[in-house]
């Protein structure tokens, strides 16, 4: 983040001091949202097992997670002018813990978005379909925003977390796009974002054809 922020040339550092009493409060704050992280990651590790073991396949490819960085949270609470303080990371702030999830078929993402809210220990709090309804550009992608119980000397408390479920395909473009476009302030040249569009709409068909051929074989599960 701090080499993108870098590449814009647009870098607006904060007060070294009061940069420095926000990092000291993150640190408190990384805790929680790690254990977060390590909520969702064992939950999804165990549902790749019990459908592996069951179906003789596992449809989670590779599970990734990252904590925001203090400066890009300071930047974005600045951005939408609120509070820098730890109740207001925790009440506006909703992509602090980010866990991707990259599945196989279609139907997979689907299928493990609701095993992960079944038991109602991780509560969904909002979704957004990008599959469904694809951004302007093309990105397509299930985002989730979820609130995870994690266990203090004090007593339980929820954490917020972004889960972004995707297939290959969507993922293979996301990579690219983010690397030649997304949050870059090069100049938007419309026959680079149609042909980047057209990419997504031939991956979107060959994911559909890909869960025809599943369907085709009986690779449906649902926990
Ligand atoms: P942020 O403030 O950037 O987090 O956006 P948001 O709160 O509107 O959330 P949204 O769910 O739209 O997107 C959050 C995340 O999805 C981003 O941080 C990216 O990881 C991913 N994402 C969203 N749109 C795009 C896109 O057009 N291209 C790529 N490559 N990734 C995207
Ligand atoms: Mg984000």
């Amino acid at each position: 983040m701090n080499e993108e922020l870098k590449e814009n040339g647009n870098i607006n550092f904060p007060d070294e001091e009061q940069f420095g009493q926000f990092i000291s409060q993150y640190r408190q704050l990384m805790l929680l949202y790690e254990s977060a992280v390590q909520c969702v990651t064992v939950r999804l590790d165990t549902i790749g097992k019990e459908v592996t073991i069951r179906e003789q396949r596992s449809p989670i490819r590779t599970v990734t997670s990252r904590i925001k960085e203090p400066h890009s949270i300071y930047q974005k609470l600045q951005k939408r002018g609120y509070p820098l303080t730890l109740e207001s990371i925790m009440e506006h702030l909703n992509d602090i813990a980010g866990v991707r999830v990259i599945c196989e078929y279609l139907q997979d993402v689907y299928a493990i978005r609701d095993a992960l809210i079944s038991g109602g220990t991780i509560r969904l709090v909002r979704e957004k379909d990008y599959i469904k309804h694809p951004k302007p550009n093309g990105y397509r992608s299930l985002h989730m925003i979820v609130d995870v119980p994690v266990m203090l000397c004090e007593g339980e408390k929820y954490v917020r977390c972004e889960i972004q479920i995707r297939t290959t395909a969507m993922d293979s473009w996301a990579g690219l796009e983010h690397n030649l476009r997304y949050k870059k302030d090069r100049a938007q040249d419309c026959n680079t974002d149609q042909k980047l569009k057209r990419c997504a709409s031939l991956l979107a068909e060959s994911d559909s054809l890909m869960q025809e051929i599943a369907d085709e074989l009986g690779l449906f599960w649902n926990i």
